[in-house]
């Protein structure tokens, strides 16, 4: 059986979870591979750092010296399981000119530089695959490149970050503030000692651009992604969900159409009956709208050490298979559409609004009044008596251009007879 060497940069959480899952399922990933996958080397940062848990034979690969990895004939592929943008980009650039062919995790490289990665993999004739890069053992890139590629994709939504998707579960089910349920996430070891990536919505926001550059042919960049984070959500607001027939999810969201293509990710009322709004806790999805397949929805885990390492090592067998095989060519970029990117004040949707105001006869009919001014028409108004002199109004519109609702409601905030504005959530559904 032929060999194939490989060397991996990294050994944290997912380092160490495909160390781990070539220890426990060596035999059937050889067999399945075509050839004996061989873990030659290992970079970490500090060399020296006790690891008493790591097992002695990976201890002994150990290298803080890339040049261990990048310049050795031997190794075939090499394994980016490191994070970070700068050694990280450095060191997968040198592979890719060396010849390697290179399997990442890295969502954050390939966000922001896979264009110019593919470019480098393209003239060296190696292999860049990133499975494990979005949504870990979910295996939506396949999807995208191999099973869906005769299709036009014209959207493709998810909830693509497990902490956020947890605290949004817990607030829902324990009848918990924000804050409480972030706390809980942080105890129990599903949210990092610095959430902002995650409840920001930056993590999503870094997966849809990578997601929507696959589905719609075109690069999409981080910066090009509207983002809102969950933090503005409260209690309130998903009591109300509730009450009107949805759920809050934080989505990652992406269109594409003659107008061009719109990237977001922000808070979404989502009717109980999409299939996104059942997916709770710790797991992501993906839902994706094509011509010819139609509706198609992956579910699983999106992060931690197995289901990572999954993804790793399923890009791996593939690129032994084909390296057996004589060489398979791999899919590389498939960017060739150039489109516009909606500007995100142009992206037309429905919107729940929530307002304490005074509760005092006309009240509603002002608010109404300068809606419709900015062409904001209303689909239903709850209203309700909150505390003295004050009443509570819900308010679901129809589809609006975002720029006619924020310029409304920047005048509604202004008005005497409001107490304090609530909150501002787009809903999803047309009218
Ligand atoms: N964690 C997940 O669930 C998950 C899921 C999907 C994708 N990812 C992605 O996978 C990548 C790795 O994440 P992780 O959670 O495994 O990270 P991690 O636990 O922080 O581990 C990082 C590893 O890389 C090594 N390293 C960092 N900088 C280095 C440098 N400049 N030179 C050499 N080695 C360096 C570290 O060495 P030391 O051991 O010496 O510190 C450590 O072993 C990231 O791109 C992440 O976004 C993670």
């Amino acid at each position: 059986m032929k060999s194939i060497r490989i060397g991996m940069m990294g050994l944290g959480t997912v380092g160490g979870g495909v160390a781990a899952m070539l220890s426990e399922n060596g035999v059937l990933i050889d067999k399945k591979a075509g050839s004996g996958i061989i873990l030659e080397k290992i970079l970490v940062k500090d060399i020296a750092k006790e690891r008493s848990d790591v097992p002695q034979n990976i201890r002994a690969i150990l290298t803080d010296n890339p040049a261990d990895i990048l310049d050795d004939p031997n190794i075939d592929i090499v394994i980016e399981v490191m994070g970070g943008t700068k050694e990280a980009l450095e060191f997968v650039r040198t592979a890719l000119r060396n010849k390697k062919h290179v399997v990442t995790a890295n969502k954050d490289m390939m966000a922001a530089y896979g264009g110019d990665l593919f470019a480098e993999a393209d003239r060296s004739g190696s292999a860049l695959l990133f499975e494990a890069s979005v949504c870990a053992a979910i295996p939506v890139v396949d999807v995208l490149k191999h099973s869906l590629a005769g299709n036009r994709i014209s959207r493709i939504m998810g909830i693509l970050n497990g902490t956020t998707n947890y605290i949004l579960t817990m607030m829902s089910g324990e009848k918990s503030e924000y804050s409480q349920a972030l706390e809980k996430a942080m105890d129990g070891g599903y949210a990092e000692s610095d959430p902002a990536d995650d409840v920001m919505g930056r993590d999503a926001a870094r997966k849809i651009a990578i997601l929507a550059s696959i589905a719609f042919n075109m690069r999409i960049k981080y910066e090009d992604v509207f983002t809102e984070g969950i933090t503005g959500v409260s209690l309130c607001d998903i009591e109300y969900a509730a009450e009107l027939g949805y759920r809050i999810k934080l989505i990652a969201d992406a269109k594409f159409s003659d107008e061009g293509v719109e990237a977001r990710v922000n808070p979404l009322f989502i009717p109980t009956g999409h299939p996104l709004s059942n997916v709770d806790g710790v797991f992501n999805a993906v839902y994706i709208e094509s011509d010819m397949a139609g509706e198609t929805m992956l579910y699983g885990k999106g992060a931690g050490a197995k289901p990572t390492a999954s993804a790793v090592l399923g890009d791996v067998i593939a690129l032994a298979r084909a390296i057996g095989g004589g060489g398979a060519v791999f899919t590389g970029c498939t960017c060739f559409n150039e489109k516009m990117i909606v500007a995100p004040e142009n992206a037309v949707s429905r919107f729940y609004i929530r307002m304490n105001v005074k509760d005092s006869p006309g009240v509603l009919s002002k608010i109404a009044g300068v809606l419709g001014d900015h062409g904001v028409s209303i689909y239903s108004v709850v209203q309700k008596k909150a505390q003295g002199q004050s009443a509570e109004i819900v308010i679901i519109t129809h589809m609006v251009m975002e720029k006619n609702m924020l310029d409304s409601i920047a005048k509604i905030k202004g008005m005497d007879i409001v107490n304090e504005f609530g909150s501002l959530i787009r809903v999803e559904g047309e009218d």
